[in-house]
């Protein structure tokens, strides 16, 4: 048994044996006034939400699918780069993991050899003023193998198991909501800066060539660097810098 290391993350959490999906689940009971902290993990989703309107698959006992139900009091602005942070946290636990060749493809897939392992999804709810809640979605792929994947996912998901690494999902979750309490109190004790210097170390995307797509308009240039509010920035062909933020926006590397 894994005794949980962390003061806020996980000591409430609400354990499910199936679910539509955790962050609709969390957002229910954020409503209902849960406290910062809370963590509502399932075995399995029946319909696991993606970014982009996308699903995640989710299959019994094969991932840590949970949702994290955050309070923070800084401004609304700022949720987006909860995700960012998310990701450094989630990527430095993959190397306590041994999983070295993690890294982080903007905003927040983590990738190892290109193949996706992680997905997060982070949804806020309040007004322009005042931030009531941030769900943060996260499915962590463990012992999934090759040949379950599913046919549109075969080429771009991994999990641990395939990777190499034999974890137990208990002591994999244990790993990851201590980093990621602990990135959490660095963002509010210190605010984003250094968090966002090493979202940048981690990341597989800066100074790639890659693809922008957004609904309507597709460009090619090269990563160049995130700015302060975690919009990466892009340079085209002809030197205009465009600065793409997340919303509908996928990239890939040409
Ligand atoms: C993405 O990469 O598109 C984000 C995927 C997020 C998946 C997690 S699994 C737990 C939580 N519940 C959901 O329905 N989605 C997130």
């Amino acid at each position: 048994k894994q005794i949980l290391n962390t003061d806020v993350f996980g000591k409430r959490y609400v354990y499910m044996d199936t679910t539509e999906s955790t962050n609709l689940e969390a957002r229910r009971l954020a409503q209902q006034c849960a406290e910062e902290g809370t963590v509502v993990v399932t075995e399995e989703q029946a319909a696991g939400r993606g970014r982009l309107s996308r699903g995640w698959y989710s299959p019994f006992g094969k991932g840590l699918w949970f949702s994290l139900i955050l309070r923070p009091d800084f401004p609304p602005a700022e949720a987006p780069k909860c995700t960012l942070m998310a990701a450094v946290a989630l990527t430095k636990a993959f190397h306590k993991m041994g999983l070295t060749d993690a890294g982080i493809k903007w905003p927040n897939d983590i990738l190892v050899n290109g193949r996706k392992l992680v997905g997060i999804l982070t949804e806020m709810s309040g007004s322009m003023e005042e931030i009531s809640h941030i769900v943060m979605g996260i499915g962590v792929n463990i012992k999934i193998k090759q040949e379950e994947l599913p046919e549109e996912i075969k080429q771009i998901a991994t999990s641990l198991l395939m990777e190499g690494i034999e974890i137990e999902r208990t002591e994999a979750f244990k790993i990851i909501l201590e980093e990621l309490e602990h990135q959490y109190y660095e963002v509010l004790d210190s605010g984003f800066d250094d968090t966002l210097n090493e979202w940048r170390k981690l990341s597989v995307t800066l100074n790639q060539e890659i693809e922008v797509r957004a609904p309507g308009n597709t460009y090619e240039g090269v990563a160049t660097d995130i700015d302060n509010d975690g919009n990466l920035l892009v340079k085209t062909s002809t030197g205009d810098i465009k600065r793409v933020v997340a919303g509908d926006v996928s990239i890939r590397p040409r």
